[in-house]
């Protein structure tokens, strides 16, 4: 039988107190709807149906749908009505035939493993629950004296006896397509919150006798619900911790777990050793004993084995071949390319230019738009000038070249292979290979000068 997804993603999140909606705040550098919306893709349904309403089209327009495989129906709820008024609207697109699997758009962590077994329904309801410590805010599931599950009741309407039942609704359930409507439209807003509960289906079932089956998580991170951004945050140090944990058993060293973010994909190989506070963010890649100091930033790049990235750097959308060095205090920006055995020292950017074999930028530099050659030593406060105000010009520096210190080389412009740049110099024209370039003017000694003395 197909299966057919139903995301609720309406809400505002009032207790985010946020202008930004709450399946929109962001979890491992995600927001929390995409997190929901690849498990649920994972699944392979027929369609996925995702309510939205409060700032739909901020919603819709955020989150980015390229790696989803099902088709994406975006459903408009738009008074926010309850979880019940919200599943209805997304009726009219699902096949009666379908198993319906209700998922909530603010529970980011749920696992398709844990989905997969609740989604043949049958004749009645399968139906996520936990048992919580602390099941403050949840609805908990009301059982008969033979133990069936008769009823969910929320927290702000349950008595005193219901508060004290630690087995909760997670809010994932799977329910046949024509079932969950017809139960659905037998629910009523008479509760605390004048809101039409999809919970409420269950007293519904239960009434017609149909069997409520109650499969138990155990994972408490799967399950937790983010209502307020004291969840979020605590979410986030859990699932930064299990990333951690990932990492050192694929023989990383982490100097702190719990002082490493990743805010995407990571892979690194053995033997890789990262110190405290560094941030992973999109597609990053490190080799085989890959050293990281403490303190850095690395996005959507490759690092190749040995290469050892020291204190305070930023490294944004660049590719290292082996054995290079960077930092501390290097930024390298997108498209910076570093052949093996480069070395970025510190205060030097490096943006859209690739770096030779075994060349050098030591101190205080800014190449972009450049193309260095190998064994190239580029001195301290080296400056490529390459835009003009309204334009970027390239700088071609050749192999085995020596640019003294405090140059500015004014792209677009050429240097040879082999020609050495006296320092202090200011290149406008090609410098020919082999040959020393200079542009500074000649020292002088004046004579006859005197220091001014205090009148
Ligand atoms: C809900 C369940 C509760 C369960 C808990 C688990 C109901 C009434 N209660 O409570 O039993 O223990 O989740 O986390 O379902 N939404 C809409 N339209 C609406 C209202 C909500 O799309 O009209 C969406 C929200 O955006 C959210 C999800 O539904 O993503 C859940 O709503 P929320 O208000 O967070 O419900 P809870 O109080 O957490
Ligand atoms: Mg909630």
């Amino acid at each position: 039988m197909a299966l057919e997804v139903v995301i609720l993603a309406a809400g505002q999140g009032t207790r985010m107190k946020s202008d930004l909606p709450k399946v929109l705040h962001t979890l491992a550098g995600r927001p929390l709807l995409a997190h929901v919306l690849s498990t649920a893709d994972d699944l392979a349904p027929a369609r996925i149906h995702v309510v939205i309403g409060h700032q739909a089209e901020r919603v819709k327009n955020t989150i980015d749908t390229d790696g989803i495989n099902a088709e994406i129906n975006w459903v408009e709820q738009r008074e926010q009505l309850g979880t019940g008024h919200a599943v209805l609207q997304a009726m009219p697109g699902i096949d009666p035939d379908a198993t319906v699997l209700v998922l909530a758009g603010d529970v980011p962590l749920i696992q398709s493993q844990t989905l997969r077994p609740l989604c043949e329904a049958g004749e009645g309801i399968h139906l996520l629950t936990a048992v919580l410590e602390n099941a403050d805010g949840f609805g908990r599931i009301v059982r008969d004296e033979n133990n069936a599950v008769i009823a969910i009741v929320e927290h702000k309407d349950a008595s005193d006896a219901q508060l004290a039942i630690r087995e909760i609704n997670t809010g994932v359930m799977a329910v046949n397509a024509t079932r969950l409507e017809h139960w659905l439209s037998r629910v009523g807003n008479e509760n605390v919150q004048g809101e039409y509960y999809l919970p409420d289906i269950i007293a519904e079932a239960a009434n017609d006798g149909a069997p409520i089956e109650a499969v138990s998580s155990h994972d408490t991170m799967q399950i937790s619900g983010i209502n307020s951004r004291a969840e979020l945050a605590r979410l986030e140090r859990g699932l930064q911790a299990r990333l951690a944990e990932q990492l050192m058993s694929a023989g990383v060293g982490l100097s702190d777990p719990s002082r490493i973010d990743i805010r995407g994909q990571l892979s690194a190989g053995r033997d890789c050793q990262i110190d405290f506070n560094v941030l992973f963010e999109g597609a990053v890649s490190l080799g085989k004993r890959v050293r990281i100091g403490p303190n850095v930033v690395i996005r959507d790049s490759q690092i190749g084995d040995d290469c050892c990235i020291e204190a305070n750097s930023i490294v944004d959308g660049a590719r290292l071949a082996a054995g290079c060095n960077v930092g501390p205090f290097a930024r390298l920006r997108p498209e910076a390319e570093l052949a093996s055995g480069s070395r970025i020292g510190n205060f030097v950017e490096i943006k859209k230019s690739k770096i030779g074999a075994g060349s050098k930028v030591n101190h205080l530099a800014y190449v972009g738009d450049s193309l260095v050659g190998s064994n190239v030593n580029i001195g301290a406060g080296v400056i490529t000038c390459n835009y003009d105000g309204a334009n970027k010009h390239r700088t071609i520096i050749g192999n085995d070249v020596f640019v003294g210190s405090d140059c500015q080389l004014v792209a677009p412009v050429s240097i040879g292979d082999g020609a050495t740049i006296g320092a202090g110099s200011t290149i406008t024209e090609d410098a020919p290979a082999g040959r020393l370039s200079l542009s500074r003017s000649r020292q002088q000694v004046i004579d006859a000068w005197r220091r001014p003395a205090k009148k």
